[in-house]
Order: C-alpha cells, then sequence, then structure tokens
C-alpha cells in the first residue's frame, strides 16, 4: 500500500478530532511529535465544538509526577519508548543495531467520510532512523473502531522490524479481563480474570488464527456480562501468528494492543520497502452483546457479506468418512433432498489415493479408481435433485506421501535441512513461493470450473511448524499468510459467486481476515450439541449466526460419545447456518420425519436468525442458558431456553428476554415438532407452549419468561411476534 502524499501541511497544533458513529465517540489528539493518542474511546460524547475538544485535552493532559520523566507524555497508539514510555514499545526492530527507538513526528493527516463512518490517516517521519510510519484509523457506522500502521523504510539499509502494534488505552473502570482460549473440538471457550498490573498476552505461534485464540480480548467493568458494564474489546484480523495483550503499567495506563507476532528475521524491509500490519477491531459497548452487535452489523454492511439465504447444507463427512462410493452417497444425496438440503457438500476422500489421512493431499485430481467417470455421476444426480454442490480442498496441505510432494520436495516449508514434524501425517506448501501458488490456482480453478462448484470447504489441519522458505531461507509464516489470502481472492476473482468456507480442523481459522474472502466458517469438528451450545455462544462475540456453520450430527456424537436427541441437536444448530452432518440414510422414519421439520424450521426463520441481532442472557442460574435474535425493528424475535446442566432449584424461575420493544406486545408460539421437547416426568409445561400467550416486551423484559421444566441437554424455543 503506498503512503498517501501529504495533503495536509505540515503539522502546528491541531484541535484534537473527534470521531463519532454508532454510539461511539473517539476523540485522538495528533501531536506533532509522536502518533495519534486516544483521548477518548468509549460512549458517544455528544457534539462537541474546538473550544470543547482543547478544554477536554487540556484537561486530560498528563501531568509530571515524581520520579517520572520531567515532561508527562501522553501514551500513544503506537507506544514509544522515546516519550518515557515504560510499557512495551509498539515498534521493535532495527537497522543493524541502530534505529531502534524512533521518535516520529507527524509529517500531516486526512479525515474523510467513509460509508457513514469516518477514516483517518495520520503520516509520520523519523529521518533519523529512517522510517515513515502511517496509522490508518477508521470509526465504522455500527461504531466499529479499526485501525492498523503501515512502516516504510526509508533510510539506507535494512530495517529489521520484530513488530508493529497499536494499542487503545481503556478507562480504569475496566477490571476485569475476558477472552478465550479452547482446543480442537472446543474452541472458543472463555476465560476471565482480575485485570491487575502486568500483562495478559496472548501470542500466537500456530500459523492460523488457532482454536485457541483470544478472538475478542476484553477489559471491562467488574462484573460484566451480556447485557451490562461497560465493556472494550480487540480482535485481530489475522490468520497467521498474532498477538493481543491487556497491559496495566505502574503509571496508571491500561492498553489493548496488538498486531501480527513476527518470527525472528521473518521481516526485513529493504530501503523503500514497506510492511502493513493486520487491521486490529475494535469494539466498545455496554455489556457483551452490544459489542458484539457492533462487529456484526459491521460485517453485515460490507458489499461482499453473504445475502442470500443461507442454504441448508449436508456434508458428508460424519456420515461416510474417507469411504466414498457412488451409490452411497448418491442415496445421501436423495435423502438429504427428500429432508430440504439445498447445498450437498462432498468432504475429504475424493482425490488421488486419499483413502486414510495418510495420503494424497496436494495431488488434486479426482481419483479415477473410486470415481472412473469422474465426481459427475454424483455432481449431476445433486443438481437433478435440486441441490448445490459444493467439495472439500485443503489447498496448502500436501501429504509425503503423494506425486506432489515426491516431485516438489522443496515446495514444503522447512528449515535446518529437516522436515517439520508431521502433523496428521502432512506438511504444508510453501503457498509464497508463485509456482506453488500458481499450481494450486490451476488445480482449483479446474476444479471449480468443470464441476461448477457453488462451495469451496476449505480446510487447513496442521500448525505451522519451523514453516521455512527453501526460495527465502526465512521464516515464512508471514509470506504465507498473505499467500494464502492472494490465493482467496484470485480464485474468487476468477468465479464470482463462488463460495468459500474456512475450515481448520473444525474452527481453527475464525478472523476477520479470513472472513474478508470466505463466507462460513466451520465453528468446531464438535458436533455435540451440548458444547456446540459453548462454541456458539462465544463464537458469536465476533461472528453473527450466518457466518457460523453449525450442523445436526448422529444421536450418539462422533467427538464426545455422548446421547443426545434430535430435537437438541437441531435446535442447537438452528442458531447458525443450518446443516445436517449424518448418515441420514440410516435414520429411522420418524427421525427422518422430525428432521424435515427442523430443515423446515430453519427455512422458516433464517430471514430472522441471519438478518437480527444477536442476544445472550445473564441469568443467575449457571444451568440455564438463554440466547435469541431480535429483528432489527423489533418486530419479532426467536429464543432459545437452553438447560446446560441440573439447577440448583426446581424450577429456576423466569428467563428475562433482552432486546424487545418494551411498548410492543409479543405472541409467543413454541418452535419445532412436539412444541418444544418432552417435559421432565412429572411435569406440566408453562402455558405459552400451548401458544396464543401475549406479553409486552417490558414485561418479558423486566419479569421474564418461564421455562418449561427442561432436563439437562434440552431446549425449548420460543417465537415472538408483535402484534
Ligand atoms: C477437519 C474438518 O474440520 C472436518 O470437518 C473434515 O473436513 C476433516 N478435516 C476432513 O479431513
Amino acid at each position: 500500500m503506498p503512503l498517501p502524499s501529504p495533503t495536509s501541511p505540515p503539522p502546528g497544533p491541531t484541535d484534537p478530532l473527534h470521531l463519532r458513529a454508532g454510539g461511539v465517540s473517539l476523540v485522538l489528539d495528533l501531536p506533532a511529535a509522536g502518533p495519534p493518542a486516544v483521548l477518548h474511546w468509549g460512549a458517544d460524547l455528544g457534539p462537541l465544538d474546538g473550544a470543547a475538544l482543547r478544554a477536554l485535552a487540556t484537561a486530560l493532559a498528563p501531568v509530571a509526577v515524581n520520579n517520572g520523566p520531567d515532561v508527562a507524555a501522553r501514551v500513544a497508539m503506537l507506544p514509544e519508548a522515546a516519550t518515557g514510555w515504560l510499557g512495551a514499545p509498539g515498534l521493535q526492530g532495527h537497522r543493524d543495531g541502530d534505529a531502534w527507538s524512533p521518535r516520529f513526528r507527524r509529517t500531516g493527516h486526512d479525515l474523510e467520510p467513509v460509508d457513514g463512518g469516518q477514516r483517518l490517516r495520520v503520516r509520520h517521519t523519523d529521518p533519523d532512523a529512517g522510517l515513515d510510519l502511517l496509522v490508518e484509523v477508521e470509526l465504522a457506522a455500527s461504531g466499529l473502531l479499526r485501525c492498523r500502521a503501515e512502516l516504510r523504510n526509508t533510510g539506507p539499509g535494512p530495517y529489521a522490524l520484530e513488530r508493529l502494534d497499536l494499542a487503545l488505552p481503556v478507562l480504569p473502570v475496566a477490571a476485569e479481563v475476558l477472552d478465550q482460549a479452547g482446543r480442537w473440538s472446543r474452541e472458543r471457550a472463555p476465560q476471565r480474570r482480575p485485570l491487575t498490573v502486568g500483562t495478559h498476552l496472548r501470542e500466537n505461534r500456530r500459523g492460523r488464527t488457532g482454536p485457541d485464540a483470544a478472538t475478542v480480548l476484553f477489559a471491562g467493568e467488574a462484573g460484566f456480562g451480556f447485557g451490562a458494564g461497560e465493556v472494550w474489546g480487540l480482535h485481530v484480523g489475522w490468520s497467521g501468528n498474532h498477538r493481543s495483550a491487556v497491559e496495566r503499567t505502574s503509571s496508571g495506563d491500561t492498553l489493548l494492543s496488538g498486531g501480527e507476532l513476527l518470527l525472528p528475521g521473518e521481516v526485513v524491509l529493504a530501503p523503500g520497502e514497506s510492511y502493513t500490519g493486520p487491521w486490529l477491531h475494535a469494539t466498545h459497548g455496554v455489556g457483551l452483546d452490544d459489542a458484539a452487535a457492533r462487529i456484526h452489523d459491521w460485517l453485515r454492511a460490507r458489499p461482499g457479506h453473504p445475502r442470500s439465504p443461507r442454504p441448508v447444507v449436508l456434508n458428508t463427512w460424519e456420515a461416510v468418512y474417507f469411504d466414498h462410493d457412488l451409490d452411497r452417497l448418491v442415496r445421501l444425496a436423495e435423502v438429504a433432498a427428500e429432508l430440504g438440503v439445498e447445498r450437498y457438500v462432498l468432504d475429504d476422500g475424493w482425490f488421488l489415493g486419499r483413502r486414510d489421512d495418510t495420503v494424497g493431499l496436494g495431488d488434486w485430481y479426482v481419483d479415477p479408481d473410486v470415481w472412473p467417470d469422474g465426481l459427475h455421476p454424483l455432481v449431476d444426480r445433486v443438481r437433478a435433485l435440486g441441490m448445490q454442490f459444493g467439495l472439500w480442498v485443503e489447498p496448502e496441505m500436501v501429504n509425503p506421501d503423494s506425486r506432489l510432494a515426491r516431485e516438489h520436495p522443496d515446495w514444503i516449508l522447512q528449515t535446518g535441512g529437516r522436515l517439520p514434524v508431521p502433523a496428521r501425517h502432512q506438511q504444508v506448501l510453501d503457498v509464497a513461493r508463485p509456482e506453488v501458488s500458481a499450481y494450486l490456482l490451476e488445480r482449483l480453478s479446474a476444479l471449480v470450473g468443470e464441476y461448477d462448484l457453488a462451495y469451496l470447504k476449505w480446510d487447513h489441519n496442521r500448525d505451522l511448524v519451523d514453516a521455512g522458505s527453501t526460495a527465502t531461507h526465512r521464516a515464512g509464516v508471514h509470506a504465507q499468510t498473505l499467500a494464502v489470502y492472494r490465493l482467496l481472492d484470485d480464485l474468487r476473482a476468477a468465479h464470482p459467486g463462488l463460495e468459500i468456507e474456512s475450515c481448520s480442523s473444525g474452527g481453527g481459522r475464525a478472523d476477520l481476515g479470513v472472513l474478508q474472502r470466505t463466507d462460513r466458517i466451520w465453528a468446531s469438528d464438535c458436533i455435540d450439541p451440548h458444547e456446540r451450545q459453548q462454541i456458539l455462544r462465544w463464537t458469536g462475540q465476533l461472528l453473527p449466526p450466518e457466518l457460523v456453520g453449525s450442523h445436526v450430527g448422529s444421536p450418539v456424537s462422533h467427538s464426545t460419545g455422548r446421547a443426545h436427541d434430535l430435537s437438541f441437536r437441531a435446535a442447537t444448530a438452528l442458531f447458525g447456518s443450518f446443516g445436517i452432518e449424518w448418515d441420514v440414510t440410516s435414520c429411522t422414519p420418524e427421525e427422518r420425519a422430525e428432521l424435515a421439520e427442523w430443515v423446515a424450521v430453519a427455512k422458516r426463520f433464517r430471514p430472522l436468525l441471519h438478518g437480527g441481532r444477536t442476544v445472550r442472557v445473564d441469568h443467575p442460574e449457571p444451568a440455564l442458558w438463554a440466547h435469541g435474535v431480535v429483528a432489527p425493528d423489533r418486530s419479532a424475535a426467536l429464543f432459545s431456553l437452553v438447560m446446560m446442566d441440573r439447577p440448583a432449584t426446581w424450577p429456576p424461575g423466569p428467563v428475562r428476554l433482552p432486546g424487545l420493544d418494551p411498548d410492543a406486545d409479543y405472541r409467543l408460539s413454541p418452535v419445532g415438532p412436539g412444541a418444544g421437547p418432552r417435559p421432565a416426568f412429572g411435569s406440566a409445561r408453562p402455558a405459552w407452549q400451548s401458544g396464543g400467550t401475549a406479553h409486552s416486551g417490558r414485561v418479558l423484559g423486566t419479569v421474564g419468561l418461564l421455562p418449561p421444566a427442561l432436563q439437562p441437554d434440552q431446549a425449548a424455543v420460543v417465537h415472538l411476534e408483535r402484534v
């Protein structure tokens, strides 16, 4: 990205800038020396004139304190050690040991309106260090704040960059930290701790977003929840190594920060070269739902956001695994079509030699032993049944036991003259090598073209370990991440309309970088609905339901061995991009009928589910969860009341339904076959499950709705319509 030429005069003093949108204010100080500093990021301050902004800057002017620098400085968005800042600096790097502590001066800035929000670009230079810096800040219409930095080497020799992180201050009222952890098949599990002096640092060296990514790192008021408490959150929109942190210093500053995590020597800028860091997405809210809504609204406002009704999917993975057999797969398609499925996705196992996971990755040709006529007989049948056809691929990966690896051993990322430790019997291709990306683009394009594919499920099943390039002899994760983005962009440009799902051993690549070029994430390899309740609840902190693949699995979960009835499996999957991943040819007629009803429910409610506002309920009983989606005009809502465990009291009491119009009356109807799950033995159903009950939004939000006597792992879904 070229640095724009200065359009404003070299700086003298500038009034602070006030960016306002979506209920958020961002007030920035633009000092002549140093990058911009945040005076306020949070609730809207209303209109402020120049005098009021100057008064705010004066009121917040740092004061010298004993035993500190004689001239106190405000911490900048790119914190500089040269100002006396003793926390983590934003920029780390050097020019052969020199230029390691730059002090930037502002050279110009532009502020322009963009799509209901504003974008600011602030340019800086440090001629002594031989560096130029651009800081971009965008406050979107939804109130989502995005920022990123670009560094250019204007000096005589190479500049080794180690880190370029941006930081945003949060108010001292922030007393707790919440982010996400997790692992394979248990992604995005929340974790919470007090915010104390020191750093809560999340570093990722997996070369992919990771099932354990922080996702959104929050600092907030003590006890903040879904509906209450001021929170500030940060998400790094990057699918490679990254870092996010909340740091509280002894000077009383609290900063959320993040950026790409660069490996040693990974980015060395030649004279004239520049590096651009990933977009950081920062969201403020009163409660986590408010903060989530700012991200969801921003995503939904993108021109490329999927707008057509999200098709009901059947994915073959847990139905057949590697056992690809035309008759069996056709039978599966026929039953799927009867159920109302709209998109059939053939998962792993279709390409050369792929009878298990030890062989074939990289050889993206249909295996003639299993598919003598190519995929055509299956694709044709699927189309004739009225469904779209989608295909699984894992482009970045290669099995050593493949034609590709034998022909091009140097295409594998590696270092030290040895191959990286294998994982799932596979290695990673160096996609940044032009010949590798050209090969992958040709293969993927050929497949999409030959079969007129509507959809690719793009998988990535291992971490990048020792990921060095044999071409550059450097660590290659940064280049790999950019090259994969380019490959996705090129493929989509060549095949407009092609949709892509981002999968990585389940939900290991779910971030706003990859989602700029994909249409859905696969949330997890774990389809156990009990686990999925948690995964969906917390994936929803970043992503709206239409982007989150959510399938009904078989009665006994393949990943946990737990058994669940269809009602709970389907009611759980409903609050996402709905699909089925189960050998439906083995269903009883009753199961088929019930599943078909759930498919109809998913289709009926998808405009609401995929366009409404996500709300999650803070209930004092930890066993009872509730979540819902409320239409933007609050004319309708769908809520799910979920019993995750055995509650301490029986019954656990009413559940307040947030987000409704207090002055409107809503008619309540139970959703799903049989008007909801069977009540616990000896228990009656609450009146609303018989239908016809109506209450005002005020009553439902203040008094609440009585859940039925749910047993553990049951969910009751209720539809509310304004009368
Ligand atoms: C991991 C994915 O998460 C699964 O859904 C499936 O596609 C397998 N890979 C196939 O190998």
